[in-house]
């Protein structure tokens, strides 16, 4: 049975999956309607890979005796600036969930809920994979240059890591 409090911090966390999904996503249609191809498929990856996230907790809240609740969709923005300033955002993004996962694993400990605190170590990789792969994408940005933004949309897709394996729902 989960404690209340990790219960809350778990649908607090489906939220913010559901809206990173819904972030890439329109980030991802941005970029295809500039001419991003590459851009536009990384992000539409990412987005159903952060749909996953939010699945991973709904059946982990629901598998312990929880009740999950399923979100209304929060618009996300529609403009980015640039794709320098869009990956800027992601990578901020990024980060904020690090953190909320960080608030998950204090709260399993707070609770001794150390079921939930193994479970979300997963979560933990996955982040810090999932920064590493968008500061890499940032540097080789910044190495080629708004110049050559064409081979960087070529080559954005081979820069998918480790961290874009889909999990195990
Ligand atoms: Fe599900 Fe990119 O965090």
């Amino acid at each position: 049975m989960l404690p209340k409090k990790v219960e809350k911090i778990l649908n607090d966390q489906i939220q913010k999956e559901d809206y990173s999904s819904q972030l890439y996503l329109s980030m991802a249609s941005w970029a295809e309607n500039k001419g991003f191809e590459g851009v536009s498929s990384w992000l539409y990856a990412q987005a159903e890979e952060e749909r996953l996230h939010m699945l991973k907790f709904v059946k982990y809240v629901n598998d312990r005796d929880g009740v999950a609740v399923i979100p209304g969709l929060d618009t996300p923005p529609a403009g980015f600036g640039d794709v320098f300033e869009m990956f800027d955002k992601v990578l901020a993004h990024e980060k904020f969930i690090s953190g909320s996962i960080n608030e998950i694993v204090a709260a399993c400990i707070s609770e001794n809920d150390f079921t939930t605190q193994n479970w979300i170590q997963w979560f933990v990789t996955e982040q810090i994979e999932e920064e590493a792969s968008v500061k890499t994408i940032i540097d080789k940005l910044n190495l080629l240059g708004k110049n050559n933004l064409y081979m960087f949309d070529r080559d954005i897709m081979s820069m998918r890591g480790g961290g874009g394996a889909a999990p195990a729902v």
